[in-house]
Formats: structure tokens, C-alpha cells, sequence
């Protein structure tokens, strides 16, 4: 059953790569699963002139990659999805597309709820809201909303005049500012884990956890990023947005309800009340050529479109404080790189030592904290680090893991794409980014994006500069080795 209204779902950028490997493919799942209205219809915009047909053509062979069958793409395709050429996105050309809008929702008899989404890079962004708010265009006798993906913003000033110019045409329930990590199954299951299991709830503060290390790591390199990649580095491209986005989570007080306002507050707070950051807690690294799984690896500065000399930093982990009663004094650790040995997403919990060390007096000097291991991705599950007694003499104690993993209990986790998209047409914000959240963590890392500490080298294959291992918490084999 569709869970959610007919809708005519636009997307400009729709030749582009995000709408051809992440929202087409999840719009197809979605009409595959029957979560989209039988009437909802999709129309992408681009810059060249192609016919539907042409268009349907390339998105059925671009759908034909995926593991969607033939019979679903078939039917996405040839009933759902249209093409509108945008010109230079002229006044006339968002004309043109407002009558194209129209058209559609007379034939396939929909009420004029839109969804505009900008999948395109972000210096396109203000001429399309400018354009789609001066055609009138912002507004229609159904709804519209607006969906901005990342970067929103390069900095501080230029998220608040990128919200600016979004409040000057659409009101702020209109907007869905996109992380996709937010729409990963295993990310809204840190506020179940947490507000759902009162045993975990209760040792989630300062008296019980000693220390917090949220990891984000990825073999992949720029690819053929470089001309993105260099301007951002990860600061902008992984951490001011998606470790942001967990640390709230996972830092965030128990929200009034379970709704998208009162979980805003909250995360919003936290940002509000994170200690300024310290040049001597930041490492910033840049990777050299190495060897990941036995493949040769180039070096940042060999990759093709990369300046010669950039300091921009493939790698970034810091120390942080929450300034709050429930966490004074605990340290936060944020580390995100590329070419690092495995794609991982970890939240590690270390809990505070017993509180008199009994078994080291039998001889046993064994680190005794419990650590939780959740693993977001891959492998999606969580594990609970408890010491027991080895049976025999002589008395020793070891490490073992309590463990679940999402793949024993379910089927398929699904992609977050899916997830949020289903989220906008429904109208629900709570998986989405407030204007004001977006301005405050650009605000907490200002200082470090105007003077950066030096960029230190890491060989491909390797868990980041070994200035960084101080800013570890978690012994090496539990947070390299997943859940
Ligand atoms: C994107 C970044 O937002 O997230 C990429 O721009 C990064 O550089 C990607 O590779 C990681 O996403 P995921 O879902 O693969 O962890």
C-alpha cells in the first residue's frame, strides 16, 4: 500500500550522477514496493535537449546496473518518469517548466503537491531558487516542498546566506535539507538503542561513560571528485555534516517527543554547547601512495585533478567536549578518512573502569572498561564488550563480545535514499537538517577552518597519521575490528 499522497516530483540535475546512481534507483524501489501513490509522477530537468524516450532509454540502462528487476524499471519508466530541458535557466525557462508542471498534473490527475530537489552542484542552487520563487513556483494549491542536498554552504557566511535566499521564497517546513546519513536504518536506531532500553539510557552520562569515539572511514579515495574534493577536504565533506549529525545524536538529551521539532531542539542544543575546539586536539592528514587489500594505492597529490601542493586534508580526528550536565569532562572523538584499510561507521562507548580494580590484586592487569561497539555500517549491529573469568587456574580474565548484527535477524537493511525520499513526500522533517543546525555546526568548526593545523602524510592502508593514534580511545583491535 502507498504510504504516501500523488505527488509530482521534479528534480533538477536529473541527468546528473547522484539522481542517476542514488534517487532514480531508489524512486524505482519505492514504486517497486508500492510506497509511491500509483499516480506520482517524476520529471527530471537538465541543461540538454532530450526527448522523454531518450531519457527513459538512459535511465533504464542506468537502472539495468542495480539488482532491480526488469519488470519494475520497465513500468518506472515508461509510466512515471519525464524529462524537461531547463535552457540556461532563464525567467522563461521556469515558465516553461510551470506549464510543463501543469500539463502533467492534468494528465495524470494530481493535486499539485510538488517536490523540487537539488541535485545539482551547489553554485546552481540560488539561480534555481531564485527562479523557481520568482515563477511563483514556491507555492502551488496542493503543497511544495524543497529539497537541498549537500554541501549546504562552504562555511559559516555562506550557509546563512544560502538560508537566507531559501527563507526569501519558502518557509522553513518547506525545506529538507538533506545528510543522507540521517536516512541510514541503523543511525535512527541509535535513538531506539538509547530511548528505548532504559539499561542504556541510565549509563548514558558522565557518572558512567569515560569516553566516546565516532569513526567514519573509507577505502575509497577522491575517485573523480578531485575538483569537489580539493575545495572541501573531509572538515567539510564528512564531518561538519554526517559525524556532526551522529555526534548529536548520540550526545542529544531525551527529546519531549518523538517529533521532528522536539528532536531539532535537542540536537541543537548540543551544537549550542560543544566546547570551543583546540588546534592541539585536531590532526589533519593527508594520504600518501600505499597498498589497501594488496592493490597499490597513489598518493592524494598523484590523484588526476588534484593541485600540485594541495593541503587539503583526506583525513581529520579531534577531541571535543560537550559542555553539558550530562557529559562534562567526557571526551568525544571524531576521526573520518579516506584510504584507510576498511569502510567503517562506529560509534564506540567506553564506560568508566570498576571502580576498584579487584582482579588486578589475583594478577590480573587486564583493562577491565566494558566498551559498546555500534557499528552503523557495514555489517550493521552492535556489540557489548564484557570481561568473564577464563574457566581453570589460572585465574585470568578475558574479553568477550555479546553481539548482534542486524543480517541474523533481517533480510535487507533499506537504502537510506529510500528512506528520506519516502520522508519528504510524507512531510515528515525529523530525518532532515534545520536552518538553524546547519548555521551552528559551520559555527563550531569556524576556527579551524581559518587557521587549519599542518596536514600530516598517511600511507593508503593505514588508520591515519600516527599523531592521531593519541586521540584513540578504544584499543586498536576493538575498533578496527567492527561489531
Ligand atoms: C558523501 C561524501 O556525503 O558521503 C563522500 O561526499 C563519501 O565523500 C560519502 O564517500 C560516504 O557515504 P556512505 O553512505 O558511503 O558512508
Amino acid at each position: 500500500m502507498s504510504t504516501t499522497a500523488p505527488v509530482l516530483f521534479c528534480i533538477f540535475g536529473g541527468t546528473g550522477d547522484l539522481s542517476r546512481r542514488k534517487l532514480l534507483p531508489a524512486l524505482c524501489r519505492l514504486a517497486d514496493e508500492g510506497h509511491l501513490h500509483p499516480r506520482t509522477q517524476v520529471l527530471a530537468t537538465g541543461r540538454g535537449e532530450l526527448s522523454d524516450d531518450d531519457f527513459r532509454r538512459v535511465v533504464a540502462a542506468a537502472l539495468a546496473q542495480t539488482d532491480l528487476p526488469p519488470e519494475a524499471i520497465a513500468a518506472f519508466c515508461d509510466d512515471r518518469l519525464h524529462y524537461q530541458a531547463l535552457g540556461q535557466g532563464g525567467v522563461n525557462d521556469f515558465q516553461v517548466l510551470g506549464e510543463r508542471l501543469e500539463s502533467l498534473e492534468n494528465a495524470h490527475d494530481l493535486p499539485s503537491n510538488r517536490v523540487f530537489y537539488l541535485a545539482m552542484p551547489p553554485e546552481a542552487f540560488p539561480p534555481v531558487i531564485e527562479g523557481l520563487g520568482g515563477a511563483g513556483l514556491n507555492q502551488s494549491s496542493g503543497w511544495t516542498r524543497l529539497v537541498v542536498e549537500k554541501p549546504f554552504g562552504r562555511d559559516l557566511a555562506s550557509a546563512r546566506q544560502l538560508n537566507h535566499l531559501i527563507h526569501r521564497h519558502f518557509k522553513e517546513q518547506q525545506v529538507y535539507r538533506i545528510d543522507h546519513y540521517l536516512g541510514k536504518e541503523t543511525v535512527q536506531n541509535l535513538l531506539v538503542f538509547r530511548l528505548s532500553n532504559a539499561l542504556i539510557e541510565s549509563a548514558w552520562n558522565r557518572d558512567r561513560v569515560g569516553s566516546i569515539q565516532i569513526t567514519v572511514s573509507e577505502t575509497l579515495g577522491v575517485g573523480s571528485r578531485a575538483g569537489y574534493y580539493d575545495r572541501s577536504g573531509a572538515l567539510r565533506d564528512m564531518v561538519q555534516n554526517h559525524l556532526t549529525q551522529l555526534l548529536s545524536l548520540v550526545a542529544m538529551e531525551v527529546p519531549s517527543s518523538f517529533e521532528a521539532e522536539a528532536i531539532r531542539f535537542e540536537k541543537i542544543k548540543v551544537l549550542r554547547n560543544l566546547a570551543p575546539i583546540q588546534c592541539e586536539h585536531v590532526v589533519r592528514g593527508q594520504y600518501t601512495a600505499g597498498e589497501i587489500d594488496g592493490q597499490s594505492m597513489v598518493g592524494y597529490l598523484d590523484e588526476e585533478g588534484v593541485p600540485d601542493g594541495s593541503q587539503t586534508e583526506t583525513f581529520l580526528a579531534m577531541r571535543m567536549y560537550v559542555d553539558s550536565w550530562r557529559w562534562q569532562g567526557v571526551p568525544f572523538y571524531l576521526r573520518s578518512g579516506k584510504r584507510m584499510p576498511r569502510k567503517m561507521t562506529q560509534i564506540a562507548v567506553r564506560f568508566r573502569d570498576a571502580p576498584v580494580s579487584f582482579f588486578e590484586k589475583l594478577g590480573c592487569s587486564h583493562d577491565t572498561a566494558d566498551v559498546l561497539v555500534i557499528t552503523l555500517q557495514p555489517d550493521e549491529g552492535f556489540t557489548l564488550h564484557l570481561d568473564i573469568k577464563v574457566p581453570g587456574t589460572p585465574f585470568r580474565l578475558e574479553r568477550i563480545p555479546l553481539s548482534f548484527h542486524y543480517q541474523d535477524r533481517f533480510a535487507a537493511v533499506p537504502e537510506a535514499y529510500q528512506t528520506l525520499l519516502e520522508d519528504v513526500m510524507s512531510g515528515d522533517q525529523t530525518l532532515f537538517v534545520h536552518a538553524d543546525e546547519v548555521e551552528e555546526s559551520w559555527r563550531v568548526y569556524s576556527p579551524l577552518l581559518e587557521s587549519p593545523p599542518q596536514v600530516r602524510p598517511y600511507a593508503a592502508g593505514t588508520w591515519g597519521p600516527p599523531e592521531a593514534d593519541r586521540l584513540a580511545i578504544v584499543e586498536t583491535e576493538l575498533w578496527q575490528g567492527g561489531a
